[in-house]
């Protein structure tokens, strides 16, 4: 295994705190989006739009000040008790060790004791990130639920070369 850079090391060893994002989260939301090298990288205003409007379905993790991780989700209009996922990203240097998996935990535990509690979470995976599909495999293990796969968003749905996004979707979510 390669060793720690002293920035990667200062990086991990950073205290980490996950809350909702504030409108001042959004660049660090897009930059995040754009280092993940994985990611469709949406508008910057698009992440300012969720920093403002869909703050209560995302999460930020901070380091030192700085967004580091995201999640960013929202309650689906026609079906509100579906949460659905649109991305998730951590920095490289903090992958590996349960961040994104703590970022969907703190928000839908949150979510779950609402008023109107979520009960179900969808999200769309391409057949090749394997690192996303464990994450979300995962995270319906630790909440006790099943994840089934469907035909979602085809390829003759994008205008450009994007890649087929079957829908997974997890559930029923159980209390805290
Ligand atoms: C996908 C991503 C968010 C995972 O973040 P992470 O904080 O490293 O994930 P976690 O440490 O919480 O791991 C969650 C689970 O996924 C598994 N996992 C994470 N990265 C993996 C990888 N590269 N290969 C295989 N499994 C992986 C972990 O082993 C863990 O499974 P376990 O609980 O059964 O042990 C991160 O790799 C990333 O930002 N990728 C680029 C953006 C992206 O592809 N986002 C998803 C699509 S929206």
């Amino acid at each position: 295994m390669e060793p720690l850079s002293t920035s990667d090391s200062a990086a991990k060893a950073a205290p980490l705190s996950i809350r909702a994002p504030f409108l001042e989260d959004a660049g660090g939301m897009w930059r995040v989006a754009r280092d993940s090298g994985t990611l469709d990288l949406n508008s910057s205003y698009a992440y300012a739009l969720f920093a403002r409007d869909f703050s209560a379905t995302c999460r930020v993790a901070l380091a030192s000040g700085d967004v580091v991780g995201f999640v960013l989700g929202f309650r689906r209009p026609d079906s509100p008790s579906h949460l659905f996922i649109w991305q998730v990203a951590v920095d490289a240097d903090q992958r590996g060790r349960g961040l994104s998996g703590r970022l969907l935990d703190d928000l839908v535990a949150g979510l779950r004791a609402d008023d109107e509690p979520v009960t179900w979470l969808e999200t769309t995976i391409t057949d090749d990130n394997v690192a996303s599909q464990r994450l979300f495999a995962s995270f319906a293990r630790r909440w006790d639920a099943q994840e089934r796969v469907e035909p979602l968003f085809e390829a003759a749905h994008f205008p450009d070369d994007h890649d087929p996004e079957p829908v997974h979707v997890i559930g029923p979510l159980r209390t805290g």
